[in-house]
């Protein structure tokens, strides 16, 4: 073998060495979850109980069941308590876990004493402050909503103080065992200036800003307190039998980034804002 024949031998061995790193990188992105497998305890780690609001559909009812999955017994809060009792029942059935329902009204005041109550000396790990209300899907101007004094108690009673309310409530047991998550859903539409939806829109910032502002104030607690944008899916479709499943797993794949971020900031204690 001559001196080119080894050199070409030895570039050749090199680009496959090369390329086959790059695809076995790729794959860790393909398959993040076969490369970075997490603990199935993480959540219930953080405590007994996850409480998640507006559980009765949607992004709420698809939380509720994947928290259930990894193992945590779940209250599940909104105004229907039919629909609560079967999602109650639908998710003890499959997990085998428990589940509480406390049916209330995030729009009427004072309900928060009565839920304090309920909850009173259950160890919650997770919180998810999901209910909220967009008060029309119909574009339109500030003025030309329809009955806006009304609108505006109710989208601030709802999105708003429910969510300052909540983390009230169960912020205390958390700063006391030293740990806990907070997920706040927002939306998209926090991220700019949205005319027509300039209500429901400002409300969706004061998420993002009081889970910012909370997850500084607390995080040398040992609480993650996250507010988390979701993309928009048509209500009409969210609520169809036939993309339930989907909206399951799209919610799985939110709570698993989601663990895998808070794992990364317990490991490293990098409490990122
Ligand atoms: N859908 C989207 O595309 C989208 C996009 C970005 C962000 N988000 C946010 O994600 C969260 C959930 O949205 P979603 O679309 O899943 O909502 P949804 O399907 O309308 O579900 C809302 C849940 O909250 C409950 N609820 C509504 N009003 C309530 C009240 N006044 N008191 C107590 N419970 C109440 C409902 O049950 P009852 O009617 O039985 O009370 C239901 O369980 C919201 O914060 C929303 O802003 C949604």
């Amino acid at each position: 073998m001559d001196l080119i024949e080894c050199f070409l031998i030895s570039l050749g061995v090199a680009v496959v060495l090369y390329y086959g790193a790059k695809l076995l990188l790729f794959t860790r992105i393909l398959f993040p979850k076969l490369w970075f497998p997490l603990s199935k305890s993480f959540f219930s780690s953080m405590g007994e109980w996850a409480v998640v609001t507006g559980a009765s559909e949607g992004i709420g009812r698809a939380y509720a069941f994947a928290l259930a999955e990894r193992g945590m017994n779940i209250v599940i809060m909104s105004r229907t308590k039919e629909r609560l009792d079967t999602v109650a029942k639908e998710i003890g059935d499959s997990t085998g876990r428990t589940v509480k329902v406390i049916t209330t009204d995030f729009l009427k005041e004072n309900v928060f004493s009565k839920i304090e109550d309920q909850l009173k000396d259950m160890n919650i790990g997770v919180l998810v402050n999901n209910v909220g209300m967009l008060p029309d899907v119909i574009p339109c101007k500030y003025l030309d909503s329809k009955e806006l004094d009304k609108t505006v108690t109710e989208v601030i009673n709802c999105n708003v103080k429910t969510m300052a309310k909540m983390c009230r409530l169960v912020l205390p047991g958390m700063e006391k065992r030293g740990k806990g998550l907070i997920v706040n859903i927002s939306s998209g539409i926090a991220s700019i200036p949205f005319p027509m939806y300039s209500l429901y829109a400002a409300s969706k910032v004061f998420v993002e800003r009081l889970s910012q502002g909370l997850q500084s104030e607390y995080k040398e607690k040992g609480i993650i307190i996250q507010g988390w944008i979701l993309l928009c899916i048509p209500l009409h479709l969210l609520h169809a039998e036939f993309l339930q499943r989907s909206l399951q797993s799209y919610v799985k794949s939110k709570i698993y980034r989601q663990e895998k971020r808070s794992n990364a900031i317990y490991k490293n204690k990098s409490w990122r804002v």
